[in-house]
């Protein structure tokens, strides 16, 4: 008998993954034929050029979207057997997701902004202040934790923003330009954030990207033109 460990399981597998969207004339085929496994504790860079389909890959890799064909499998688990309540479970749980804007909530505080993916998990804000205070503290912004993000700076509420997506502690974070809107510098202190708590925790990460300071430190880079993966 094999005794399957589920920490040595690949984050992710994808095997001969299709997107389409839209039908007939108009259609476009945004990936094809996709074979790739994501390791544990990669950090890995996903690059090609704009329209390739990296927030394609990206989406269908965390459950946004679903594959017009082929398998996704997140740790081990294949996403097409899970219904919708099970999978925006998984994704609550254990996948946290980064975006070139942000995406913080601009009527919430900074606090509760990454409280929220905790209240989505069930957890009362008492019970989840403290764990919100260290993932502020994680990024430097405990003192911001009542502002409004939009008093914020690009840097820091990218800082907000990955505080909100390792609060829950997730196995893998997805992170579609996280340094796209912001200037270089600033995007180099977002980038080393992300590969300390790479470094200290063990997270996953694929950064989609067009920047070289992310492929020069990324323990991977992943190619992809017109939706289909290079190999070099
Ligand atoms: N919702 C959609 N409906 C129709 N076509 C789409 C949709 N989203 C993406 N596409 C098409 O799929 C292809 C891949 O797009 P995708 O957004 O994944 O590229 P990208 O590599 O992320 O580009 P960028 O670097 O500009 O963000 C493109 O041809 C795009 O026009
Ligand atoms: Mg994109």
């Amino acid at each position: 008998m094999q005794i399957v460990n589920a920490t040595q399981l690949p984050i992710v597998r994808l095997g001969q993954v299709e997107k389409r969207y839209g039908k007939g004339e108009g259609s476009v085929h945004a990936l094809q034929a996709i074979d790739l496994v994501v390791e544990r504790g990669e950090f890995a860079a996903l690059v090609g050029q704009s329209g390739s389909g990296k927030s394609t890959l990206l989406n269908l890799i965390g459950g946004i979207d679903k594959p017009s064909g082929g398998r996704v499998h997140f740790l081990g688990q294949d996403l097409a057997e899970l219904n919708d309540r099970e999978l925006a479970q998984l994704r609550a749980q254990e996948i946290g997701f980064i975006f070139q804007f942000f995406n913080l909530l601009p009527v919430l505080s900074v606090f509760d902004n990454v409280y929220y993916p905790l209240m989505l998990n069930g957890y009362k804000k008492e019970q989840a202040r403290r764990q919100v205070m260290q993932a502020l503290e994680r990024v430097g912004l405990e003192k911001h934790a009542m502002r409004p993000p939009l008093e914020l700076s690009g840097g820091q509420q990218q800082r907000v923003a990955i505080a909100r997506a390792l609060v829950k502690k997730p196995a893998l974070v997805i992170a579609d330009e996280p340094t796209g809107n912001l200037d270089s510098e600033t995007g180099r202190s977002v980038l080393e954030l992300m590969q300390e708590i790479n470094r200290e925790n063990g997270t996953t990460f694929i950064i989609s990207t067009h920047a070289d300071s992310v492929r020069d430190v990324a323990s991977r880079v992943i190619r992809i033109a017109d939706g289909k993966l290079q190999h070099v």
